[in-house]
């Protein structure tokens, strides 16, 4: 895709590369101009890295059809994807709508028969959250779909009704457009529009997007793609890294850094080169957004995703971005990423070809010298210890050690959220009033138990009561709808549900799901 670069950028990401190999994480760059407010405060979205799978890197944009799109669903369920955390999908460029003549967005009905909304439904019955995608210009960037420039507004309202949870917006044909303001008035289009949506930005770094991007959705591309379609590009995605990482000042809970999705499993790379892409995403909390074939998996690359060693790491609630301590050229140590439990999550990258072996010093890693500490590797599932001062590693070509480092023998996985489903449909036929009740089950995939989940009573019109059952690794929304004078008719809500922290009150996850009620005929009081 051909993209057009801010000067300045390119020359502060070329001085960037050139200081790699610096050898103190003091030269890299501090925030300044971080908005007060996150606006995953309001929301309480995407405190951790969002999960899930996008079709670009593997497919580009032709082959995204509405049966590609659920044939990856049911992948993402039966290969353990969905049960690792992976939970937003939907297509990217796929050539799924245009615009009428009356200005307003319409499905492509060829590609997509069910429509938009009908393939959200599927999507959102299947315990999984929908993406869709547009651009901030006149036109995506293939020029296939229209962007939403000067139908800001309208293309939201699109987006709340096909009932979109993520939204990537690109930056393609935007000549001559504000960024901050492009994307400021989609952020206030998208509030208007009603329904909460994980906002990825897509400017490929342009804008320099870490410094206000915070205030108006939850991530944002800091590279250029890191593949053509169809084929993995190693050297290009260790350049992403090593671009990305000296951004961790500005990465925090609801506001991620994003160096694109991944391309483990995609031709053009080796296991080992897949495992360490993995470890390096999730040592930066970077999104996980899966973009290869998951039709067509090795058992080696489902291991790889479904770490959950790994991605309790990216997932950590602390949301600290990992990065460079020392870089000696071919060999680099990464830290800087403290863990909800008080243990630190370390990593050793080798890029050259036959082994490095070198020694960890506690204090390289933010520990006291003298500790002695326990050390689980986050590949091979073995915990040694404790260490004094420090510990020996040995590194392959290509290869990472990663790590994790504690006082203590135990290393908690936090909380990881699957839900049964994300979409309950309700029925009433007769005149009589009834009650009629649906529910939603979120399993705790993690180690540590969660605290209930709180309804928020706004977000219930009069005729759903919502009671959250169970507790610790299951809790159960029970849904109950009291139809006594209801209008025939349909009838929607939006449930917001809210886990905080018991002690600090810090928010932890806010979730949302869909409840519909058609209503046949008019009910008695
Ligand atoms: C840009 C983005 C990619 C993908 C394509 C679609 O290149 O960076 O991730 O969305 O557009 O055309």
């Amino acid at each position: 895709m051909k993209k057009r670069w801010n000067l300045g950028f390119v020359i502060v990401l070329g001085m960037a590369l050139l200081l790699t190999a610096r050898p103190a994480w003091s030269q890299n760059a501090h925030p300044q101009n971080l908005p007060q407010k996150a606006h995953a405060e309001v929301d309480a979205l995407a405190l951790t890295p969002p999960m899930g799978w996008y079709p670009w890197n593997i497919f580009g944009e032709e082959p995204q059809t509405e049966k590609l799109i659920k044939e990856i669903v049911d992948a993402l369920v039966t290969s353990g994807l969905k049960d690792a955390g992976y939970a937003y999908v939907g297509p990217d460029e796929g050539i799924c709508f245009s615009r009428g003549p009356d200005g307003k967005l319409t499905s492509n009905l060829t590609r997509y028969p069910s429509g938009l909304r009908g393939l959200g439904d599927t999507i959102h019955k299947k315990g999984l959250k929908y993406a869709l995608y547009t651009d901030a210009g006149s036109k995506t960037c293939s020029t296939a779909m229209p962007g939403t420039k000067g139908y800001e507004f309208e293309d939201m309202r699109a987006f709340a009704e096909w009932r979109a949870d993520y939204i990537k917006i690109d930056w393609c044909n935007s000549e001559g457009q504000d960024i901050v303001k492009t994307y400021s008035l989609l952020g206030q289009a998208q509030r208007a529009a009603g329904r909460p949506v994980v906002h990825s930005l897509c400017s490929w770094g342009e804008g320099y997007p870490w410094q206000w991007a915070g205030a108006i959705g939850h991530m944002w591309r800091t590279t250029t793609d890191v593949c053509a379609p169809g084929q993995a590009d190693w050297a290009r995605a260790v350049r992403i890294a090593f671009a990305n990482e000296k951004l961790a000042p500005f990465a925090g809970p609801g506001r991620w850094n994003d160096p694109d999705m991944m391309v483990v499993g995609m031709p053009g790379l080796s296991e080992v080169q897949g495992r360490t892409l993995f470890s390096l995403w999730c040592m930066m909390a970077s999104p996980l957004i899966a973009g290869n074939d998951l039709r067509d998996m090795t058992k080696p690359t489902i291991d790889i995703l479904t770490n959950l060693e790994a991605i309790a790491v990216d997932q950590d609630p602390l949301g600290a971005q990992g990065h460079v301590v020392w870089n000696d050229g071919d060999v680099s140590l990464w830290a800087g990423k403290p863990l909800f439990d008080g243990s630190r999550s370390a990593l050793v990258f080798f890029q050259g070809r036959s082994k490095a072996r070198l020694r960890i010093a506690w204090d390289e890693v933010g520990f006291a010298a003298a500790d002695k500490l326990y050390v689980r590797n986050l590949w091979t599932h073995e915990t040694t210890g404790p260490h004094a001062g420090g510990v020996d590693v040995t590194v392959g070509g290509s290869d990472v050690a990663f790590l994790r480092i504690s006082k203590t023998k135990d290393f908690p996985i936090p909380p990881i959220l699957v839900a049964d489903t994300y979409l309950v449909s309700l029925r009433a036929a007769g005149s009589r009033p009834e009650k009629l009740t649906g529910t939603v089950t979120i399993t705790n995939k993690g180690s540590s138990d969660l605290p209930p989940w709180r309804v928020d009573p706004k977000s219930l019109p009069p005729w759903l009561s919502v009671a959250v059952t169970g507790g610790g690794k299951d809790q159960t929304f029970v849904n109950t709808v009291a139809t006594a004078g209801l209008k025939k008719g349909a009838y929607h809500a939006l449930v917001r549900a809210d886990n905080v922290e018991p002690v600090s009150g810090k928010p932890m996850s806010a979730l949302y799901y869909d409840v519909d009620l058609e209503v046949v005929r008019n009910v008695r009081r």
